[in-house]
């Protein structure tokens, strides 16, 4: 962000927003193979120009690393027996589509939450670590403190609460003051401003916001206010 901007003679805004994760255009076409809604190949890239597509990192990857992405991304608590189907059934034929994928992943999640599809935890997992959101994340949210201006705002819309405990935990730490060793002698108002001041709680989406739109039912918005520190 930073290196983009500066090239533009941008370097200082007034504002970021982020609104993190897959689009819904990504998720309505199948040939992106982000859904198990409708069949499609196996991709999840939000870049197709670049790196593995799900299809074939699940080629390659050992039980205990699909097992590993699967518990991690998804905190699929069947994240033992999905790797060992995926295994299975790639030995008896390489999985290329998204419907495979998800015939396979719900024959080996025993259980059904109320409304999400067996397959959904498997397929966010995967996306994750495809397009390592998260390290993206953690990459991303500094570079836009850097460059806001004092007053400046930094919003974030995350969509799992993997996303927003690091969006969380990063606001937090920014609005913390920073603390001394106990007895040494410094006054609360000699210590230096932290860089972030929290903007109220997180928003969720209303009632009537996820009735018009079910896709912002997960959505959490978060805000800070960047400091003349
Ligand atoms: C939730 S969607 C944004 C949707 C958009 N705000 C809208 O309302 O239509 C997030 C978008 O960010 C893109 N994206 C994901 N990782 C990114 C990255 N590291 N840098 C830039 N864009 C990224 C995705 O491809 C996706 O299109």
């Amino acid at each position: 962000m930073k290196r983009e901007l500066g090239a533009r003679g941008v370097t200082r805004v007034a504002g970021v927003l982020l609104d993190l994760g897959v689009s819904s255009p990504q998720l309505d076409e199948a040939g992106r193979g982000f859904s198990f809604a409708a069949d499609g190949p196996l991709d999840m890239r939000m870049d197709p120009t670049r790196g593995e597509t799900a299809a074939e990192w699940l080629d390659r990857a050992t039980e205990q690393e699909i097992r590993e992405v699967i518990s991690t991304y998804g905190e699929e608590r069947f994240a033992k027996q999905v790797a060992g189907a995926i295994v299975a059934a790639r030995g008896r034929e390489p999985i290329r589509t998204t419907r495979q994928l998800a015939e396979v992943v719900g024959g080996a999640v025993r259980t059904r939450e109320p409304g999400k599809h067996p397959a959904t935890r498997t397929f966010q997992a995967l996306r994750i670590h495809l397009n390592q959101e998260l390290a993206e994340l953690e990459v991303t949210l500094p570079q836009a403190v850097d460059l806001l201006e004092p007053g400046g705002r930094l919003a974030v819309i995350s969509f799992h609460s993997l996303e927003d405990r690091i969006v969380k935990t990063f606001l937090r730490e920014g609005a913390r003051a920073d603390t001394l060793p106990r007895g040494v002698p410094v006054r609360a108002k000699d210590l230096p401003e932290p860089r972030l001041n929290l903007v109220g709680r997180a928003i969720r989406p209303s009632d009537a916001e996820v009735a018009a739109n079910p896709r912002a039912r997960s959505a959490t918005l978060r805000v800070a206010e960047r400091t003349g520190a």
